[in-house]
């Protein structure tokens, strides 16, 4: 199958999944939008009223700076693909909770697998915790790193922003960072998971 067909493929399953309790009180669920050969990946936390709303990821005021983010460092956002952990709103937009993230969990590697992206921004903690459940996002935010064979670069969650303006600049510089890592300026640091951690790397 190719690429193309396979990404539409398991968007259609999103669109239909019961695989949990958050089947049932959506408008839509959010599989994602983007390219299929997308250099960049972002992966957010979960749908949010509006997204819920429309089928579409980040059309909210999260969405509204995402966007101006992408703008500054000249990434079209019709060029990257926007999905996240869990693909249906949870009610309030509480947390997600494990068993979400584990019934979701396949369709987000499907994507990443189909996509193949240069790179993976995780925004948020939740988003992070995939691929490294031991860190703190305000520890390793803007530090790229590669971890069996996927480039991860942590950031905050742009609504951290929102809630938090001190951190609009450090949230700008690191899209700075990014920019420098898609154009080959910036080095990966090889990640070597601390033995004792139990590894989930479900990304
Ligand atoms: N916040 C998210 O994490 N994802 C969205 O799609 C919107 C807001």
């Amino acid at each position: 199958m190719d690429r193309e067909k396979a990404l539409t493929a398991v968007h259609d399953r999103i669109r239909r999944c019961t695989q949990c309790a958050l089947h049932i009180g959506r408008t839509h669920a959010v599989p994602g939008a983007g390219p299929v050969d997308a250099l960049v990946m972002f992966v957010g936390e979960a749908p949010g009223f509006y997204e819920d709303q429309q089928g579409i990821p980040f059309v909210g005021a999260a969405g509204q700076l995402l966007n101006e983010l992408l703008e500054k460092i000249e990434l079209q956002r019709q060029h990257v693909f926007i999905t996240n952990v869990i693909k249906c709103r949870p009610p309030g937009n509480r947390d997600p909770n494990p068993e979400e993230v584990l019934a979701c969990q396949a369709y987000l590697e499907e994507q990443i697998d189909t996509i193949v992206p240069k790179v993976i921004v995780t925004l948020g903690r939740h988003s992070m915790a995939r691929a490294f459940p031991d860190e703190k996002v305000s520890i390793v935010h803007g530090h790229p790193r590669r971890l069996d064979g996927r480039v991860y670069f942590p950031m905050y969650h742009p609504a951290a922003a929102l809630h938090q303006p001190s951190l609009r600049s450090v949230v700008e510089a690191d899209f700075v960072q990014l920019r420098a890592l898609l154009a080959g300026e910036v080095e990966p640091e090889e990640y070597a998971p601390p033995p004792e951690a139990e590894q989930l790397s479900l990304f």
